[in-house]
């Protein structure tokens, strides 16, 4: 009994003495680009998090697509491991699969380990859906949940709320998030570390403002790279399909989705300075990590395409991150090169808790800056054919099985197809800044980048480069899409000579 008491006494001194785990915030936006100048309406992001932390300028993630990425955040697995392939039950998103999976995210570890957690808006695309289970169910590791019942819309929504489905016509969701998570922050004691995910619809399709967001970007138009509708003759398949240009009538039609994405954002800038604000009069900011961050980048008119995601190019697979806290360097440019996967490690080290070895992803050192770093990094894409989605009158809508979303009002121009399934190493080292991926078509099509020397991937130069390197991409490429965990996934092969 003594001994008992000792122990207990003992015990509860650690806890005492021991510093408090700190609170970790998400906010995961959907499909906002970083290279298009997704962040310029972030006012209040820059302030309160870029401003008092640190932006990482070369974060990517593992699939460019909504569901498959979300998947890879939440395990810090890669896709060929989550087996989340698109956006799909079918596919794996939210299909029987990953409900095995959802018992080890980040959230059940820190939820296990005594965290509050809250979640609220998007989760996976297929959450909630009937033949998904419904709205009832609560996915593991989330004390408050308020997920968004199918994909990003911002009126006429159901959202879960603890399992009981909850239909709102006109409350603008993300303004809905913002209260949620205000209340949420306002019940929290210090004796609980929490852990908040905030993912808010923006700036998706349709692309809805806030009413009182309407038109604040009136005389914006879209950003006008060197490739923004060129003509390409070297880029896969589902590029060198027709119109290529586009028709000059289509670009204004560009320019007002690239505003709308704009204005959609700026509730999103709103919630993040309202959240800040909670934290502090509550006394919680100085001990709690933000982490601003989207699922994938976007494309607006670059190599004639219309808008979308899904490609290997940069607007896709990069995305912001920027993040602040107690260990982080304030107002600082970070250039480490970092993959979404590993967010997940990341939150569990700074929640006191060590990332299983199965994780593929690695957790973000925030004392490295300036040293030497190289990483190759894997990005997966599983193109998507979808019958509904090929209009008939579109001249190719006898293979609609293997297109999707052909549309007249876009010239049929198509955004996906089967074979635009294709796999890329990410390759950054301080004098080097390479992308090689591979198709899955008829033609084993395969392209390849120096951004430095290219930022806007103008030139394919596969045909230029050595084939002992072009080799090597080739044997690291399928060695690191049947990869496992960190120790195999990470850098896999040695550098050959010829690299440099
Ligand atoms: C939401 O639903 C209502 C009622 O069905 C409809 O009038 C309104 O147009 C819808 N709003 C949107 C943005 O779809
Ligand atoms: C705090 O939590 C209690 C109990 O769950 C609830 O009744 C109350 O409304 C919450 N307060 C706020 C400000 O959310
Ligand atoms: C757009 O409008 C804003 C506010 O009315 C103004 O400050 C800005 O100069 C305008 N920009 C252009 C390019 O006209
Ligand atoms: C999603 O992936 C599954 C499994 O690979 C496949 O059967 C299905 O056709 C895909 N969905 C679409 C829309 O392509
Ligand atoms: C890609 O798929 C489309 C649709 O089935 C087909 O027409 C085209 O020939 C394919 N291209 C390649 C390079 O595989
Ligand atoms: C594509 O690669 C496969 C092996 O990966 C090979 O069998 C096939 O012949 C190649 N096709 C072309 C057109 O090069």
């Amino acid at each position: 009994m003594l001994k008992y008491l000792l122990f207990t006494s003992a015990l509860a001194l650690v806890t005492v003495c021991q510093e408090k785990n700190p609170n970790i915030v998400v906010i995961l936006t959907d499909d906002q680009d970083v290279v298009l100048g997704g962040m310029n309406p972030m006012k209040n992001v820059k302030r309160f998090i870029g401003n008092e932390g640190t932006t990482f300028t070369n974060s990517f993630v593992t699939s460019p697509i909504c569901c498959p990425s979300r998947a890879s955040f939440l395990t810090g697995l890669h896709v060929h491991n989550h087996m989340t392939w698109n956006n799909s039950i079918n596919g794996g998103c939210y299909g029987q699969n990953w409900k095995k999976l959802e018992t080890r995210t980040f959230a059940t570890s820190l939820y296990n380990a005594g965290y509050n957690t809250f979640y609220a808006g998007k989760y996976l695309n297929q959450y909630g859906v009937p033949n998904a289970g419904g709205p009832e169910q609560v996915p593991p590791g989330w004390s408050e949940w308020h997920g968004l019942v199918g994909n990003s819309v911002y009126y006429n929504y159901t959202l879960s709320n603890n399992g009981v489905p909850t239909y709102s016509t006109e409350l603008y969701l993300t303004d809905i998030i913002r209260d949620l998570s205000i209340n949420f922050i306002e019940n929290q004691t210090e004796s609980r570390p929490f852990l908040m995910v905030l993912a808010p619809p923006a700036p998706h399709q349709p692309f809805t403002p806030a009413p009182r967001h309407q038109g604040v970007f009136n005389n914006v138009t879209a950003i006008k790279h060197p490739n923004f509708n060129i003509a390409v003759n070297d880029k896969h398949w589902l590029l060198r399909m027709p119109p290529s240009p586009l028709p000059a009538e289509m670009i204004p039609e560009l320019d007002k989705v690239y505003r709308s994405r704009w204005e959609s954002l700026l509730a999103v800038d709103e919630m993040v300075a309202d959240v800040v604000e909670a934290l502090d009069s509550n006394s919680l900011l100085s001990n709690t990590y933000l982490i601003f961050t989207s699922d994938n980048g976007y494309h607006i008119g670059q190599f004639s395409q219309v808008y979308d995601k899904r490609q290997p190019y940069e607007t896709d697979i990069r995305v912001p991150l920027i993040i602040r806290g107690p260990k982080v360097q304030k107002n600082t440019k970070n250039d480490q090169p970092i993959l979404n996967i590993d967010l997940a490690p990341t939150i569990m080290e700074l929640a006191g808790l060590l990332p299983p070895q199965s994780m593929d992803g690695r957790p973000i050192r925030f004392d490295a800056q300036n040293e030497e770093f190289e990483r190759n990094m894997l990005v997966e894409y599983y193109g998507e054919g979808r019958d509904g989605t090929v209009d008939p009158l579109c001249p190719w809508s006898y293979d609609s099985e293997n297109l999707a979303e052909c549309y007249p009002e876009y010239d049929c121009k198509c955004q996906d197809s089967r074979n635009n399934t294709f796999a890329c190493v990410r390759h950054i080292a301080r004098r080097i800044n390479k992308k090689f991926c591979r198709f899955a078509d008829s033609e084993n099509f395969t392209e390849m980048y120096d951004i430095n020397n290219d930022p806007y991937e103008l030139t394919n130069t596969i045909d230029q480069e050595l084939p002992a390197v072009k080799h090597w991409y080739q044997l690291l490429l399928a060695q690191m899409l049947t990869c496992k965990g960190y120790r195999n996934c990470d850098n896999p092969l040695e550098n050959p000579k010829v690299l440099g």
